[in-house]
């Protein structure tokens, strides 16, 4: 009964998955949740109220504008009365409405009004799950802490296969189970957490750089883990297309220079570091005035090296507990523990690069996380969960570390 006593708002909105949601509500009761419904006008026309009614014990919620309802159990009541909000299944326009806080009808209303933890099944055809709208407005909600659930892949209501299904119900219950398991475990409240992210870029000319394929995706979801676990977070970001995660304080710098000012001139307030940035190894040892003309078959520039900022900082005298990544593309575990040592890391989490749909991005990773005596493999998951378990095995070591 991983739910037991838990307020559950089940949130659905008008697609096919639908007819779903009476078999899901009957597995949230059985683990416990109190569940009431709330639909949206869309949504009846593929499920009957009548039945949710049934299978939750209570009333289904549509309207916000009608008195009665109100009266009996008013939106903010409601929203108020929830620890969980769990859309299922979210359409690609409940999605849009709820990235952009549009509040017309009960569901999204509630969403803006309600401080529960939510989590979101999208169900929608490939295509619209592909669409570039979509997939910025599931980044907008991410780094708003909605937990997205799937979605799965596989043959579609309308013929179309790929990625657009609703995760099924018992995943969605065991789903909610474990972030909150996983939640509960790193707490690091009243630490600072400083987490450097995404690429750097190195100017050759006025109008060229060298930079890297690093979208940022895995250090902001690590940033909004640590705001989860209770931590001030300092999070400084290479050039992303990114959204700022929410919570948290956010220094922007281009070349690997500048990322190393910025942690530097803050460091002294911080306890744990974790360096996830693809920072250039390199700059141009010449910054060109102008642009680099087009000459000959082929071109020379020197470079010369940048400051690692992981190694600086885990070498300081007071060092934070510091933790590295590294991508590497072949013999993981000889070149993550040899930089574990070199650098005089904590720890570090080891990804390798050439597995198909995982690392640089992509929205899951699998990480090989080593310290001096251990080592734990994390995933294949979306990089948010992966985030929040990383963060729980920080805070777990760091924990120790500070108590011996
Ligand atoms: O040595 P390598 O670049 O493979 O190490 C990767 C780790 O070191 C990452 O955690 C990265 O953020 C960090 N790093 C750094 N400054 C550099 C190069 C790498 O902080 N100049």
């Amino acid at each position: 009964m991983h739910l037991s006593g838990k307020n559950v708002l089940l949130g659905i909105s008008g697609g096919i998955a639908a007819y779903k949601t009476p078999d899901l509500v009957r597995k949230l009761t059985a683990s416990g949740a109190n569940v009431r419904v709330v639909m949206t006008d869309s949504a009846s026309a593929f499920v009957s109220a009548m039945a949710l009614q049934a299978v939750s014990g209570n009333p289904v919620h549509n309207s916000l504008l009608d008195p009665a309802a109100e009266a009996a159990m008013g939106h903010i009541e409601l929203a108020k009365w929830a620890d969980i909000l769990l859309i299922a299944p979210a359409t690609a326009n409940v999605m849009a409405k709820l990235a952009c806080g549009l509040a017309d009808d009960l569901l999204t209303t509630l969403f803006l009004a309600t401080k529960a933890d939510v989590y979101l099944a999208p169900a929608m055809n490939q295509q619209m799950w592909a669409a570039h709208a979509t997939q910025r407005n599931l980044t907008m909600l991410e780094n708003m802490q909605v937990t997205i659930i799937g979605p799965a892949a596989g043959e579609q209501a309308c013929g179309d296969v790929g990625a657009g299904r609703m995760t099924e119900p018992q995943e969605i219950v065991e789903h909610i189970h474990g972030v909150k398991a996983g939640e509960q475990a790193a707490n690091l409240a009243g630490k600072t957490v400083m987490i450097t992210a995404g690429p750097t870029q190195e100017s050759l000319d006025p109008v060229r750089y060298i930079s890297n394929h690093s979208s940022g995706k895995m250090g902001y979801a690590v940033a909004l883990a640590a705001v989860e676990a209770g931590a001030d977070v300092i999070l400084v970001s290479g050039p992303v297309t990114l959204p700022a995660p929410v919570g948290v304080k956010i220094d922007y710098v281009t070349t690997a220079q500048q990322m190393h000012d910025v942690v530097m001139a803050q460091i002294d307030l911080v306890d744990i570091f974790i360096g996830t940035a693809a920072v250039a190894d390199y700059r141009a040892k010449v910054l060109k005035d102008n642009k680099i003309k087009k000459k000959g078959e082929e071109l020379t520039l020197t470079f010369v090296k940048n400051p690692d900022i992981l190694k600086n900082v885990a070498a300081l005298s007071d060092a934070p507990f510091t933790v590295g990544f590294a991508a590497e593309s072949q013999d993981v575990e000889h070149y993550a523990r040899s930089k574990l040592k070199n650098k005089k890391l904590a720890m570090i989490a080891a990804n390798n690069i050439t597995t198909s749909g995982l690392g640089f991005n992509s929205d899951k990773n699998a990480l090989h996380v080593f310290w001096e005596n251990g080592d734990r493999q994390l995933g294949p998951a979306p990089k948010k969960l992966l985030a929040q378990e990383l963060l729980a095995l920080i805070s777990e070591h760091y924990k120790n570390k500070i108590s011996n």
